[in-house]
């Protein structure tokens, strides 16, 4: 340090970046812009002739690192890597990615039985930039193919699957070669699975998004989102929303997602042997109507999901006989179970949708799709199973 320099200066001077080794971990990057090392290098990082970092609503070491991990996990096994993008939330890698597909005039297919977030962005929100939404079954092949032809603005296909909360599965392979024969982009909402459990990319789809949020952090404490894209070539323009919007992520919930991450095949292994355990408990309980789980015989999704998802992951739903009643009180007498709006943590948490999630969405829509007021979310958690089975039974016995 340069001893003439005034004691005030002194407090003010950043580190050279050059006294520490290589960390063991990735750091959190905690810097709004980067330092160029010359007048020439950054002339050249802003044109974009050498690769760098500038400012960090433009890119930051840590948030670019987690994104391509993610994408890495979503095209492990293809001959090309994917890219990914890292937004501040799953709403935000939503809006961004189609902000930046799609123009005024332009409409998005997609299914009725989605996260009610994205049902209310496409409803409420994009209709005033000009996107219109054509909500339907996509699982009615032939009515989607006349849809597609009768209004050739329809410029992407979205879709979720399993669905949210019903865990309704879609043929990925078969909508991802709709899409490329009608001309239309395919993007799949991965969150519930995670690239552990079913790789849309692989199947033929173009873009994969998640809500970081749930299991990929796996522990409650991030709020993050990413789009993968499989054709690099798509990159600048979304990279160019993203930047203009403003969404990007920051630094820590990102490190958050990457030390979440390291767990995720081990975590999800045991979410899938959990959930199994606590279905095959809640179908064979007399106050019980229903189980939404792909793992079980008897849901409608059993055939596509064992072809196309490795695991049955951790989601199910389930309906009480006594409709809204019985839910609220099944709800309030769970203990270790608790009641929180979000999903994928190792805790086991549940939801009632018609009341929180889907509150925005037409009841009739949602009883079509049985979210009925007796169904309630389950999340189920790394716990113990037989302390979690034990939790509901306890519940179910108070209805
Ligand atoms: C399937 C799905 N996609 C997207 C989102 C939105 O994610 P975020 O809350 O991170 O914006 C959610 C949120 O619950 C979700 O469940």
């Amino acid at each position: 340090m340069n001893k003439k320099m005034h004691i005030d200066t002194q407090c003010v001077l950043e580190y050279d970046g050059k006294s520490f080794s290589q960390p063991h971990v990735l750091p959190i990057y905690a810097t709004s812009s980067f330092v160029m090392e010359s007048f020439e290098h950054g002339e050249a990082v802003f044109t974009g002739q050498k690769q760098g970092q500038v400012y960090g609503r433009y890119g930051n070491p840590t948030v670019d690192e987690v994104a391509s991990k993610i994408a890495a996990l979503e095209s492990h096994g293809m001959e090309k890597q994917a890219f990914g993008l890292m937004t501040s939330s799953g709403m935000s890698a939503i809006s961004t990615l189609l902000q930046s597909l799609l123009h005024q005039g332009d409409a998005i297919l997609t299914q009725e039985d989605l996260y009610g977030g994205t049902t209310e962005l496409f409803k409420s929100v994009f209709p005033a930039m000009g996107i219109r939404t054509f909500f339907t079954d996509l699982k009615d092949t032939s009515a989607i193919k006349q849809l597609v032809e009768k209004n050739p603005e329809i410029k992407v296909l979205y879709f979720e699957t399993p669905s949210n909360p019903t865990c309704s599965c879609l043929d990925i392979k078969k909508l991802a070669e709709f899409a490329r024969t009608n001309g239309l982009l395919s993007v799949v909402d991965n969150t519930f699975c995670t690239p552990m459990i079913q790789q849309p990319l692989q199947s033929g789809v173009d873009f994969v998004i998640h809500s970081t949020t749930k299991y990929l952090n796996g522990h409650g404490n991030s709020i993050a989102g990413v789009i993968v894209g499989k054709d690099e070539a798509n990159k600048p323009a979304i990279w160019k929303t993203l930047k203009l919007m403003g969404g990007t992520c920051n630094p820590f919930d990102a490190w958050l997602v990457h030390i979440g991450m390291k767990t995720l095949g081990l975590r999800m292994e045991k979410h899938s042997h959990n959930a199994m355990a606590l279905a095959t408990f809640l179908e064979n309980h007399p106050k019980v109507l229903k189980v939404n789980y792909v793992g079980l015989k008897s849901h409608e999704s059993y055939e596509i999901a064992s072809s196309q998802m490795r695991l049955p992951g951790g989601m199910l739903s389930f309906e009480v006989g006594g409709g809204y009643e019985s839910a609220k009180k099944c709800i309030n007498h769970l203990s270790l179970a608790k009641y929180a709006p979000t999903l994928g943590d190792v805790n086991t948490l549940v939801l009632h949708p018609r009341t929180s999630s889907h509150l925005n969405v037409d009841p009739s829509v949602s009883e079509k799709n049985g979210i009925t007021q007796g169904l309630i979310r389950v999340s189920v958690g790394i716990e113990s199973a037989d302390d979690i089975l034990q939790d509901f039974e306890n519940a179910l016995n108070k209805i």
